[in-house]
């Protein structure tokens, strides 16, 4: 029963989850799970026992006549010593560990990748400087240590990965910066876990922990992106911007913020100030520029601009892609 409970707080058990927890697969999840255990266990049996003994004294002590009284208690130095004692000691354990474990996730190792998280409504992105790679997906290396430097484009995001135990928020004008060691292999959830509008429960993405030879393999094919053709490279950056979060590559809006893109291309569409303009290659650059110039009739001009944030060759992929959209 106990061994079940504290599955994946202990080293065997440390596989796809238990009762409690998560699947544990980073180098600080082991020991934040040992510290939720450890302050858990002490205080459910303090709240069984403080509320077992006022059950206890409610039925000893209980009125039994009309004119009964009950004596009045000067104190106990005793008892009171051990209630003051036995849990101070214990709220000093769990300082101290809680301390060192807090030093811990805020020291990054000097040796650590460096990889620079952009959020914004809603999406992630993955920036590697040194290999100048922008990926939607963080791929890292097993038993590599990885620094995460993070800043928001728009409101205030934050960013969890439940199976490393590492969450922080992610801020306009200010970077935050957390750090983990993937220690198992395969692909982790990521969440934004602070409230950012409409799209906020889509703003997802995932951790690739791989091998070494893997990784090095995804960091020569730039990211993955390397040589793709244009149409294909588009797609990917569709996903990768977050564009997909918005704007569906059907006919159907899907209840999404922006306008469709499926046949869009080559149509002429109605904007917002009653004139006409046809989707064609100038129109979607514009749009991905000056996003809130040329509004469709019955949107809102709510879309970020992407000026400065995509290359010449990506906005032309990004065309190309819409373009193939039937
Ligand atoms: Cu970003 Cu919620």
């Amino acid at each position: 029963m106990l061994g079940w409970l504290l599955a994946p707080v202990t080293k065997e058990g440390g596989g796809g989850g238990g009762f409690w927890l998560p699947e544990s697969a980073s180098s600080v999840s082991g020991e934040t799970d040992w510290m939720f255990t450890f302050i858990f266990i002490p205080t459910a049996i303090a709240f069984l026992g403080i509320v077992a003994t006022t059950v206890y004294f409610m039925i000893k002590y209980r009125r039994r006549s009309e004119g009964q009284r009950t004596s009045p208690i000067e104190g106990n130095t005793r008892v009171e010593l051990a209630w003051t004692v036995i849990p101070g000691i214990f709220f000093f354990l769990f300082f101290l560990f809680g301390f060192q474990g807090w030093m811990k996730i805020n020291a990054p190792p000097s040796e650590a990748i460096d990889v620079r998280v952009g959020a914004k409504k809603w999406s992630w992105e993955f920036t590697y400087p040194k290999d100048g790679i922008e990926s939607g997906e963080l791929v890292v290396p097993i038993g590599q240590s990885v620094k995460l430097t993070m800043s928001s484009e728009d409101v205030i995001h934050s960013f969890f990965i439940p199976a490393f135990r590492i969450k922080r928020d992610v801020l306009p004008n200010r970077y935050t910066v957390l750090w983990f060691t993937g220690e198992k292999k395969g692909t982790f959830d990521i969440y934004c876990t602070e409230y950012c509008g409409d799209g906020h429960s889509k703003m997802v993405s995932r951790v690739k922990v791989v091998s070494a030879a893997e990784y090095k393999k995804w960091v020569d094919s730039g990211g993955g992106l390397g040589d793709l053709p244009p149409a294909e490279f588009g797609k990917k950056l569709f996903a990768i911007k977050g564009c997909n979060q918005c704007h569906s590559v059907t006919k159907e809006r899907m209840g999404l913020t922006g306008p469709p893109f499926g046949g869009a291309y080559g149509k002429m569409e109605q904007l917002t100030d009653g004139t006409t303009v046809k989707i064609d290659d100038n129109y979607i650059r514009e749009s991905i520029m000056k996003p809130n110039k040329q509004v469709v009739k019955g949107y809102q001009p709510v879309m970020p601009t992407f000026a400065g944030k995509l290359k010449s060759r990506q906005i032309n992929a990004l065309i190309d892609y819409i373009k193939s959209l039937k």
